[in-house]
């Protein structure tokens, strides 16, 4: 399998590069970007949403599954990003929405009985807060996330016809897989009743609101694989990893059909060995993991681990066994930003969302018009200022995709100093102290990498520090 060990890096395409000057970024801007991904050393690009979509939910609210927006161009600019990626040795992957469709999309108008209805609404709420129904011509449509996005009823044979087609559309065009967004949200109750009350903790952070509801009814239906299973059908035997927000003890059913699970224990570990261990040893006793520790919804390494973690995160990220998911802008250490005047995302995520920062300049190179969200600090963050220069992160990123082949099979977590977090892949061991102390940490043999000049000497980690060595 191609992604076995593949790093896949998730490209927030308004956000990556502009190519007409309009402030947004576009697919020939991805395009001209290519030999930055290559030079790294990553295996393939999963590009959000380029779908046309009213934009509600920046492409989460599709209007139609077969095109590309205009303000990203083309789908004969999707095929020439496909050729040029493939002449880098590089795979491209897409971001699928099953779930729902944007109400702007015509088969809500022209197939209203594709989507889920009531003539009262239950208790399920939407992923964003408040209820998730709305009330259209007397009756009430499901929105498991904002009212601008209807659930589609995957128990309707038409609509999963239709899926199909979507899904094929792209693997013929030469994607090599999708990342498959909510998927837990795909099949709820057909009944529509009331989530009880919760009587244990749901496993994964929820909102207040929605952690005192037990959600065995609005999602995870028992009947869930049955419409995975057609969308393997659909795809054959392209990369499907899944976007489950469950933990990972509750992945199975996905996974009899699906690749991968985003390993969201570990995305919302804070950074504590212990808790850090425990997220990961939960969700590698089964194999199915894709490791991620950042994304458009959960903001960035810098601002979540502190800036002085930021590299032992990337290193965390980089030689667990599997795929693992870095988000753009992580290689060079970008921080979230404060959002721009104008709000985008109701749920406050346009501060996980800023321009790629690629020079020094005050666009930071991602435009010659204005940026649709304002740079973060590119005179202190770029690509440019980091590329030769061995001390950055950006070439500590690198060098940790090209060490991570050289790891061995299988992960041995093993005990190491106090705060420190260590594990065994074959003959490397890799440590990393999370105190802000110096710590004693057993890593025998021969240095292979530190996140920086000194960070390991005479068995003692540097504050914040990380290293691997090699028996
Ligand atoms: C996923 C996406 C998120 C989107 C939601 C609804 O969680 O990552 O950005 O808002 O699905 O499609």
């Amino acid at each position: 399998m191609w992604w076995a060990d593949a790093v896949i890096y998730q490209i927030y395409p308004r956000s990556f590069q502009d190519s007409d000057g309009d402030g947004v970024g576009d697919l020939r801007g991805i395009e001209q970007r290519l030999d930055h991904l290559a030079w790294l050393g990553v295996d393939a690009l999963w590009l959000s949403p380029i779908y046309p979509s009213p934009m509600h939910d920046f492409g989460y609210d599709v209007a139609d599954y077969k095109d590309v927006d205009p303000v990203f161009g083309a789908l004969s600019d999707f095929d020439r990003l496909v050729a040029a990626a493939r002449e880098r040795g590089l795979r491209v992957l897409l971001d699928v929405v099953p779930c729902h469709t944007s109400i702007e999309h015509r088969w809500f108008r022209e197939h209203p009985d594709w989507y889920i209805w009531a003539d009262e609404p239950n208790n399920w709420s939407s992923a964003f807060g408040g209820t998730a129904w709305t009330k259209l011509n007397g009756r009430y449509y499901l929105h498991s996330f904002y009212p601008e996005q209807a659930d589609l009823d995957w128990r309707n044979p038409e609509v999963v016809a239709a899926m199909q087609d979507a899904f094929r559309f792209w693997i013929e065009r030469g994607a090599a897989g999708y990342r498959v967004d909510a998927i837990d949200r795909l099949m709820k109750d057909p009944q529509l009743r009331d989530d009880p009350l919760a009587s244990e903790p749901f496993g994964l952070p929820l909102r207040e609101d929605e952690a005192k509801l037990a959600l065995t009814y609005s999602r995870n239906a028992p009947d869930t694989g049955e419409a995975l299973a057609r969308i393997r059908e659909a795809v054959g035997d392209a990369l499907l990893v899944g976007e489950i927000y469950l933990p990972s003890a509750k992945w199975q059913p996905y996974l009899d059909h699906l690749d991968r699970a985003f390993a969201f224990e570990l995305l919302h570990a804070p950074w504590d060995p212990e808790r850090l261990r425990s997220a990961i040893e939960a969700t590698s006793s089964r194999p199915g993991a894709a490791w991620v520790l950042s994304n458009h919804d959960f903001g960035r390494l810098v601002t979540r681990f502190g800036p002085e973690n930021a590299r032992s995160a990337a290193l965390l990220l980089l030689t667990l066994p599997g795929p693992a998911f870095l988000y753009q802008g992580d290689e060079i250490g970008l921080a979230d930003g404060p959002g721009g005047e104008r709000v985008y995302d109701r749920a406050g995520r346009d501060r996980y969302r800023h321009p790629m920062q690629w020079d020094g300049s005050p666009s930071g190179g991602f435009t010659s018009g204005e940026a649709w969200l304002p740079p973060v600090d590119p005179e202190e963050t770029n690509v440019e200022a980091q590329h030769d220069d061995p001390r950055s992160m950006l070439s500590l990123v690198r060098d940790l995709l090209t060490v991570r082949r050289l790891l061995g099979d299988g992960l041995e977590l093993i005990e190491a100093g106090p705060g420190v977090l260590a594990y065994r892949r074959g003959d490397h061991a890799i440590a990393i102290n999370t105190t802000p102390e110096r710590q004693p940490a057993a890593l025998d043999g021969d240095l292979v990498l530190e996140t920086r000049p000194g960070a390991f000497s005479r068995g003692v980690l540097a504050p914040h520090a990380g290293a691997i060595s090699r028996a």
